[in-house]
């Protein structure tokens, strides 16, 4: 007997890049896609969609795509979506360095996530980290002029790589970081890697960078 797997059809929630190339001609028009004009944002390494969920039903007027490579986890996100038909999220299934540079339009985002990303703890293995500055450059082709990039961790040493390159990068002024604020509930939280590392107690470093427009200083760069 075949012992082949059998996948729930999770479309329209999840999508690979080969189903984007296949039904959207290559890449994202916003428009056709979400069938309205409203901002993009996007939710990079969204794992299993606690911040997909959460942002996209109190903001139905902003549509949301998540990318994880990890079909797993990329699914687990999209059943959730699913079960509450939110029209305003979807998750790419792929690498998010393919994502922007062979689906994704210049300039039509108005917001770029980066939730935990992989801290990849070993010296040898840093090379795999996403945040770096050609990361950095394809969410500054991404992104509107204004467009706003936040980056949370609970890793103080990545967190320090992260903030240095933001920093020095004139393309971007630094904003003041979100507050903490108390958990209300069990599921209360931005990210379910939040919720671990609060649970036990862990401090969690965010960043909330804006990108300048066009002729525009940002703030500390002259
Ligand atoms: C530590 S988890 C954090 C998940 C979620 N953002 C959170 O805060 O709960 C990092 C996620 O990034 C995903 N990831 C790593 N490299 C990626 C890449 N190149 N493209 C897309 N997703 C990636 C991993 O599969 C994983 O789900």
């Amino acid at each position: 007997m075949s012992q082949r797997a059998t996948f729930t059809d999770l479309r329209p929630f999840f999508l690979t890049i080969a189903d984007v190339e296949h039904e959207h001609g290559g890449g994202f028009d916003w428009t056709a896609f979400f069938g309205n004009d409203n901002p993009v944002e996007l939710d990079i390494g969204c794992g299993r969609g606690l911040f997909l969920v959460t942002a996209g039903e109190a903001n139905p007027d902003v549509n949301y795509l998540g990318i994880e490579i990890d079909y797993g986890e990329g699914r687990r996100a999209a059943t959730r979506l699913q079960r509450r038909q939110l029209s305003n999220v979807r998750v790419l299934g792929g690498d998010v360095f393919r994502g922007l540079t062979e689906l994704i339009q210049p300039g039509s985002v108005s917001a770029v996530h980066v939730y935990f990303p992989d801290p990849w703890w070993k010296r040898r293995h840093r090379q795999r980290r996403i945040f770096n500055r050609r990361f950095i450059d394809l969410c500054v082709t991404a992104l509107q002029p204004g467009g706003l990039l936040h980056s949370w961790t609970d890793v103080e040493e990545y967190f320090g790589v992260i903030s240095s390159l933001m920093e020095q990068d004139p393309r971007f002024e630094t904003l003041p970081a979100p507050v903490e604020r108390q958990a209300t509930h069990d599921m209360d939280y931005h990210t379910s890697f939040e919720r671990k590392a609060r649970k036990v107690g862990k401090p969690i470093y965010r960043g909330r960078w804006r990108l300048v427009e066009n002729g525009e200083q940002a703030h500390g760069t002259n």
